[in-house]
C-alpha cells in the first residue's frame, strides 16, 4: 500500500461519493474563507442555509465590509459565536484598505488576515490557491491517526506540527484542495469518532487501526 495508491484511491471515491456542498461549486477565496469560518463551531448541515443568505446578502468582499453591523448580525443570528462575523468583517476590512482586494495566497500569509488560524489557512491555501498543504482539524486527527497509527496526544498544542509534517508528503501535489476535503468527507462518514464502519471505508486497506483492531483507540486524546 503505498502513498500513490492511497491518494488514488482517495480521490477516486471523493470524486464519486464526495459531498455536494455549495461551497465546492468554485475556488473562490471569498467562498472558501467565508465557509470554513462557519464551520469551524457549527455542523455542515447546518451551516448551507446560512452560507447561501450569507453570500446573496454579501456576495464580495467589498460587500461584507461596507456591511451594515445590524445585517451581518442578522444574517449570522443562530450560528452563534458572533466574534466570528465580527472578525469576518473586521479581515474584509483588510483585504479591502491593507491589501486592495488582493488576497494572501499562502498559508503563512494568510494567517495575517483576522479570525484565520492554521487549520483555517492551511484550508484556504490548498482549496483556493492549491498550495500542497494539509489542513489538520478534528477530522485529519483523527483519519490519521487511524490509517498510521499516530500516537501524539492530540489534546498537546504541539502535536499539530507533528501531524503536518508526516501529513504534508502524503497531501496530493496536483489536488490539494480535493484531497483535504476528501480527508474531511472520510470523517464524517466512514471514519467517525464514536460510530466508525472502517470495514466499508474507501482506504480500509491503508488503516492500520483497523488491520489491528484498535479503530476506536486513536486518536489519543489525554484529558486536560
Ligand atoms: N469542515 C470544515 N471545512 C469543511 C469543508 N470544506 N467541507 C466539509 N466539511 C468541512
Amino acid at each position: 500500500a503505498t502513498i500513490r495508491e492511497f491518494r488514488r484511491t482517495l480521490l477516486a471515491w471523493y470524486d464519486q461519493e464526495g459531498r455536494d456542498l455549495p461551497w465546492r461549486h468554485d475556488h473562490d477565496p471569498y467562498h472558501v474563507w467565508v465557509s470554513e469560518i462557519m464551520l469551524q463551531q457549527t455542523q455542515v448541515q447546518t451551516v448551507i442555509p446560512y452560507y447561501q443568505c450569507f453570500m446573496a446578502a454579501f456576495p464580495t468582499v467589498t460587500a461584507l465590509a461596507n456591511a451594515a453591523e445590524a445585517d451581518l448580525l442578522k444574517a449570522w443570528q443562530g450560528l452563534g459565536y458572533y466574534s466570528r462575523a465580527r472578525n469576518l468583517q473586521r479581515a474584509a476590512r483588510q483585504l479591502v484598505t491593507d491589501y486592495h482586494g488582493q488576497w494572501p495566497t499562502t498559508a503563512a500569509t494568510l494567517q495575517d488576515l483576522v479570525g484565520v488560524g492554521p487549520y483555517t489557512a492551511c484550508a484556504i491555501a490548498s482549496i483556493a490557491f492549491n498550495e500542497v498543504v494539509p489542513a489538520i482539524d478534528g477530522n485529519a486527527f483523527r483519519v490519521f491517526a487511524r490509517l498510521l497509527l499516530i500516537d501524539a496526544d492530540v489534546a498537546q498544542p504541539k502535536t499539530r506540527q507533528v501531524f503536518f509534517d508526516i501529513l504534508q508528503p502524503i497531501v496530493d501535489s496536483q489536488r490539494p484542495g480535493d484531497f483535504n476535503q476528501a480527508v474531511m468527507d472520510l470523517g464524517s462518514s466512514y471514519m467517525t469518532a464514536k460510530t466508525p464502519d472502517p470495514a466499508h471505508s474507501p482506504v480500509r486497506a491503508f488503516d492500520a487501526s483497523y488491520r489491528t483492531d484498535q479503530v476506536l483507540a486513536y486518536p489519543v486524546k489525554t484529558k486536560k
